[in-house]
């Protein structure tokens, strides 16, 4: 029998989201059904309100999730009912070209729930990032629900699903930063201030947080800046230079998804040094580059699609530093929300007054 449940729908471009009730089909073949216990508020869910993902509506949004396996389908073998999972975006299918390559970090047709979730009269719905976990359960392909150890509680575990994950993924897998290294992270958010402790944690001798937002530049040393520079008031190319003896960072990583900070993070690299884009763009946004600065600053320019993570191997990694008191997880959790609050979390966030506003079931 499918569920009904209530969970934050989007169907409109900008309009406000709301709780409405959803129907979540019974597992099928190779899928999870998922109580979720615990779903943090992103800036993607906000970008797919705003149209700037795709114009799939209606969404179902929410990705950051962790909760509790409720019934799975034929042919599960990773996860049983009574694991406490947290959920991924993506879920390496073995067979596509990067797969097959031995790249399932960047698998090219990763898997969600073959069955989709549906309005009450029938209209199906786009789950944000193949997940849609503002939702009292939900449904995903068996692969995208990661087994971690349940002493986590379920509003920090969740995070790990997106937002940390791409921060930290962003510096330890894509950047590859280790120790001695000099990094620099524009917008420290959610994502930002996991760049910041990873950086921290691979042992980087400087991590220059930037900001336009004092408030998150104070967050951001509790995280492991080793300085700070707030965009607003300085040039944070020239800042970054002169905290770096006039040469600038090993490693930059655009966390806000602007030109204008990509094209920071491009000139406040030292030569041969490496930007890693994390900040997602709208599609209307352009950068130009002289050809002579690209070629002449030599190094790479890297995009980092969810910290180029591998879910089975790099979830349960977080979790244990977190149980292990290496990676304060429970930091980013500002405050704990109702299902019916994802829209004034979503201005909380907007007014830069949150990390992660976690929805609680
Ligand atoms: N690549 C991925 O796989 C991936 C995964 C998750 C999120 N994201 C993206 O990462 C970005 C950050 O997400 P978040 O949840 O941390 O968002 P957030 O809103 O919490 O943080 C963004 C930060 O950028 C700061 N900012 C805005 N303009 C700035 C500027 N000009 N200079 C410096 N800082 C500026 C804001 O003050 C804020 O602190 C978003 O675009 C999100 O969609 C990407
Ligand atoms: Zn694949
Ligand atoms: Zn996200």
């Amino acid at each position: 029998m499918a569920s009904e449940v209530r969970a934050v729908v989007s169907r409109a471009k900008g309009a406000p989201v709301a709780t409405e009730t959803v129907v979540v089909p019974d597992p099928g073949p190779g899928e999870a059904l998922v109580r979720v216990q615990a779903c943090g508020v992103c800036h993607t869910d906000l970008h797919y309100r705003e149209g700037a993902i795709n114009d799939e509506f209606p969404f179902l949004l929410g990705h950051e999730a962790a909760g509790e396996v409720e019934a799975v389908g034929d042919g599960v073998t990773g996860v049983a009912p009574g694991d406490f999972v947290v959920l991924a975006w993506r879920a390496p299918c073995g067979r596509c070209r990067s797969c097959a390559r031995g790249r399932p970090w960047y698998c090219f047709d990763s898997a969600n729930a073959a069955q989709r979730m549906t309005l009450p009269d029938g209209t199906p719905l786009s789950p944000a990032l193949g997940i849609g976990a503002f939702a009292e359960k939900t449904l995903v392909a068996a692969g995208q629900a990661v087994k971690v150890d349940r002493a986590a509680p379920p509003e920090a575990a969740g995070l790990v699903g997106c937002g940390v994950m791409a921060g930290f993924g962003a510096v330890v897998n894509t950047a590859g930063v280790g120790r001695g290294d000099t990094v620099a992270v524009f917008g420290c958010g959610g994502v930002g201030d996991a760049a910041i402790a990873a950086a921290a944690l691979a042992g980087a001798r400087k991590v220059i947080g930037v900001d336009i937002d004092p408030r998150k530049l104070e967050w951001a040393r509790q995280f492991g800046a080793t300085d700070t520079v707030d965009a607003r008031s300085t040039d944070p190319v020239e800042a970054i230079r002169a905290l770096t003896g006039g040469v600038g960072v090993d490693v930059a990583v655009e966390a806000v998804g602007r030109p204008e900070t990509l094209l920071q993070a491009f000139y406040s690299r030292d030569l041969a040094g490496t930007v890693v884009q994390v900040g997602v763009p709208d599609p209307t946004m352009t950068v130009e580059l002289p050809m002579i600065e690209f070629f002449g600053r030599g190094g790479a320019l890297k995009p980092s699609w969810y910290g180029d993570c591998l879910p089975s191997r790099d979830f349960p990694m977080l979790i244990d530093l977190f149980l292990s008191g290496r990676f304060a997880l429970d930091r980013f959790v500002s405050e704990t929300i109702a299902l019916d609050q994802v829209d004034e979390a979503f201005a909380r966030m907007q007014r830069g007054e949150v990390l992660r506003s976690v929805v609680v079931f």
